[in-house]
Formats: structure tokens, C-alpha cells, sequence
């Protein structure tokens, strides 16, 4: 039986961008299958030992271009910035698996279904690119999400606090005025991808915040007051900026009082 970390560090030492993309369904495929082995044997491989393709080129997100979504390059270098951010969530999902060990199976089964949906996105955006004749890599992209990773390569809560419970969170704040936006523009193509992918981020959130909790329950920590610690202390400027879209936020899992304090500044 074929064992999930062994995928995950193949897709995190990997740089082939297809092959990461197959592996990732194929072992989707194998746990469906009942095919696909959890335990942990395999020692865990240090974080800055996590390879990336040489392209695109990554610079810090204050160095990257502004981009308006008013021309067709401007609609093509969005997508572009979207297909950047599907392809790092596939290693952040995989690295979530991966670091972390000695949870129950069903983390496992879950952040690998998250990895594969990701993957999914991914694809499809690629796809999308091909008809403004660009190709994944041919502009540069920012590494800030990675930055969160490595911050909290050995921290659980606040894995879980910053990647899907801060930054993937954000795109269920911004996305449905962006899909406003491409509704004006009568761009139904790109209303149903980002539509397809929103939907997928609800459920990527709504484990996030499950797993959150779950971990406070084990340690016997109140999950609302360590958010508000984890955020504060590993969030750059203390909070996230809003507006907050609270009714995704709740269906994925935030408290009202979680809303409340992230929505204003004297809480
Ligand atoms: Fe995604
Ligand atoms: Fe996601």
C-alpha cells in the first residue's frame, strides 16, 4: 500500500509542475480506493528543504506590479496572480499534512482532499490563461503566502490560525466583488471558475476552523482567545484589514465574537 507522506514529500521536493499535479490525484484517487496507507514513518523534512519551480520568478509582494482588472493584460495578469495563489495552496495543504503528525486520520484525509481540490483550481486557471496566451510562470508572483508557512513550521494553531483561517479566509472576503465585477464585464467563463473555486475555499476554511478547535479541545486552550493571541502575534500590523464577509465566515466556521474582534480595532 502505497503511503500518503511519501506523496507529500514528493510533491513538496518536486519541481515538475505536472507531475506534482498528478500525484496529487493520484493519491485522492488511492485514498478513495481505500488504497492509501497513514502511517508515519518517514522522518520529516525541514521546511526550507521545500523545492519550487524556477519559474515564475517570486518577489516580495511590495515589489510586485499593480494590476487593474480595466484591460484585457490586466484581466490576464489577475489570473495569473490567481493561478500563483491556487499552485502555493497545493504545497501549503501538502505541507500542512506533511509537518504535522500524530493526528487522527481523518486531518490526513481531509487537508489531502483540500490538496487535491487545490490542484483542481489550479488547472482550471491554467486552462483560463491559455486563452489570453499565457502560461503559468510567464509573470512574476509574490511569496508571501510561503512566508506564513515557514513562520509557523512548527506550530499547529498557528498554522491553522494563518493559512486557512487568515489567509484563505481573505478570499472569501474579496472574491464575490470580484465575480461582481466580471458579471458587469459579461465574462461568464471567469464567473464560473471563480464561483467554482469560492465554493471549494468555504469547505478549505470551514476544516481549518474545525481542526483549530479540535487541537484547543486536546490542549484544553479556549480557541477564540489563542486566535486573537495567534493572529496578534504572527499576523504583520497585529489584525487582518476588513470588510469581513461574516456570512461565509460563519458558514466556515467563525464565531460571531471571532467576527466581532476582527472587525474592530478597540476589542
Ligand atoms: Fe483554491
Ligand atoms: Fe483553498
Amino acid at each position: 500500500m502505497k503511503n500518503v507522506f511519501k506523496f507529500a514529500e514528493a510533491c513538496l521536493q518536486g519541481i515538475a509542475i505536472d507531475e506534482k499535479l498528478a500525484l496529487t490525484h493520484q493519491a485522492w484517487y488511492l485514498l478513495e480506493n481505500n488504497q492509501l496507507s497513514f502511517t508515519s514513518e518517514l522522518q520529516v523534512l525541514p521546511i526550507n528543504q521545500v523545492k519550487f519551480p524556477d519559474k515564475p520568478i517570486l518577489l516580495p509582494p511590495r515589489d510586485m506590479p499593480k494590476r487593474k482588472l480595466g484591460s484585457s493584460d490586466g484581466i490576464a495578469a489577475f489570473f495569473h496572480a490567481i493561478a500563483h495563489v491556487e499552485f502555493m495552496a497545493i504545497y501549503l495543504a501538502w505541507d500542512l499534512l506533511y509537518r504535522f503528525r500524530g493526528l487522527p486520520e481523518q486531518f490526513y484525509q481531509d487537508w489531502l482532499k483540500v490538496a487535491d481540490e487545490e490542484a483542481q483550481h489550479f488547472e482550471l486557471i491554467r486552462l483560463h490563461l491559455r486563452t489570453f496566451n499565457l502560461n503559468y510562470g510567464d509573470l512574476t508572483a509574490h511569496n508571501g503566502l510561503w512566508d506564513h508557512a515557514k513562520d509557523t513550521a512548527d506550530d499547529l494553531l498557528a498554522r491553522l490560525a494563518m493559512v486557512p483561517r487568515c489567509m484563505e479566509a481573505r478570499g472569501l472576503d474579496v472574491t464575490p466583488a470580484i465575480i461582481a465585477k466580471f458579471k458587469n464585464l459579461g465574462d461568464d467563463a471567469s464567473v464560473t471558475l471563480l464561483e467554482r473555486i469560492l465554493t471549494d475555499e468555504i469547505t478549505h476554511v470551514e476544516r481549518g476552523s474545525f481542526w483549530f478547535k479540535w487541537v484547543c479541545k486536546e490542549k484544553g486552550l479556549e480557541p477564540e482567545a489563542k486566535y486573537r493571541e495567534l493572529i496578534k502575534q504572527y499576523y504583520q500590523g497585529g489584525r487582518p484589514k476588513g470588510p469581513f464577509n461574516r456570512e461565509m465566515r460563519i458558514i466556515a466556521g467563525f464565531s460571531n465574537a471571532e467576527l466581532d474582534w476582527l472587525e474592530n480595532k478597540n476589542l
